[in-house]
């Protein structure tokens, strides 16, 4: 299905909100300007965090055929910087500033056998793939893998669609996800399409790249919302501008340079292409590498990140060296 990327902006109302799981709502909206949502599709949103806006991204879990219905659904994030506290406080009848469906994450029809993966809440990014692969009569299986059964939204539904074509896995049940395992069982012409947690699609892509698999079989979709270690507060320098901020544990690299005056280069906002790069000039601590853009050496050299999602912490255990000298880690960086 072609990627169609134009951003119309349009008003949308609120039409329902329900509680899905665990922190988890879904949210029904009815918007102005109705368009086809292709499997894989988001939409960009503004919310409204401190009286500001910023700029957020939903996958489409679902709509009706004519766009006039579009259900996303949002996880109450508990180191949220506030995008998805908003979200959950909607109510029927309430105004958003909504994109038509966006796509960057399409699924191509044809392939001989399909593997959709979904980590926790990145299963709203896969769920109307598989509903479009059930539809077509696909040879398909649905993936489904999360910590806890209460965290999983959908399951009933899930099952009742999908029924032998799900696999559910769920770490407290004794029943987690084996990466190698579920590699292992994918053939050359499969294409495997996932959305979850960084460590699991690092898991995913190592487990790939090593079976030589053909990488355009590997597809994603990555909101650059989780990473290795947990988001604590760092010190990032430029010296060249004679700039040193705070990061806030709720706030991006980014976000905490363009606060202080920093001219940024950036476009997705979400480890993926890279333009927000900047050059690690010194380092106390490590760097949490949330992107997608740069391959495992790259990340290991520690040279440069991508601001717009990684981050500086303590020490990779979150304990060691720098825990012991009492200070948060700082980043001293250079940029273009
Ligand atoms: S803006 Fe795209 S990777 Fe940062």
């Amino acid at each position: 299905m072609a990627a169609t990327n134009i951003e119309v902006w349009q008003q949308a109302t609120v039409i329902e909100t329900e509680d899905v799981a665990t922190n988890i709502r879904r949210i029904v909206l009815a918007p102005a300007l109705p368009k086809r949502a292709e499997p894989g599709s988001h939409l960009d949103l503004f919310v409204t965090i401190d009286g500001e806006r910023h700029k957020r991204s939903y996958s489409v879990v679902d709509s009706t055929e004519d766009g006039s219905r579009v259900a996303i659904s949002v996880l109450k994030a508990p180191l949220s910087r506030g995008g998805s506290i908003f979200m959950h406080t909607l109510q029927p009848g309430d105004a958003l500033e909504i994109t038509q469906p966006l796509q960057n994450f399409p699924l191509r029809i044809g392939a001989p056998r399909y593997v959709l993966l979904a980590g926790g809440i990145g299963l709203t990014a896969i769920v109307n793939m598989a509903r479009v692969l059930k539809n077509l009569g696909a040879n398909y299986t649905l993936v489904y893998a999360a910590r806890t059964r209460e965290r999983m939204a959908y399951l009933p539904e899930l099952r009742a669609l999908h029924g032998e074509n799900l696999q559910v896995h769920i770490d407290d049940e004794g029943t987690a996800l084996s990466v190698p395992d579920l590699v292992g069982s994918v053939d050359p012409s499969s294409e495997l399409y996932m959305c979850g947690p960084i460590r699991l699609m690092d898991a995913v892509r190592r487990a790939w790249t090593e079976r030589e698999l053909p990488a355009p079989n590997l597809r994603f979709e990555t909101f650059g919302n989780s990473g290795w270690y947990d988001p604590e507060e760092f010190i990032v320098r430029v010296p060249r501008l004679v700039v040193e901020a705070r990061v806030p544990a709720g706030r991006s690299m980014l976000e905490a340079l363009e606060d202080a005056g920093v001219e940024m280069m950036f476009d997705c906002r979400k480890g993926e292409c890279g333009l927000c790069e900047v050059k690690v000039l010194a380092l106390e601590g490590a760097i949490d590498h949330r992107d997608v853009f740069y391959s495992e050496r790259e990340q290991h050299a520690a040279e440069k990140m991508c601001c717009c999602v990684s981050r500086a912490v303590t020490s990779p255990t979150g304990l060691a060296a720098n825990a012991a000298r009492g200070g948060p880690a700082i980043v001293t960086i250079g940029v273009s």
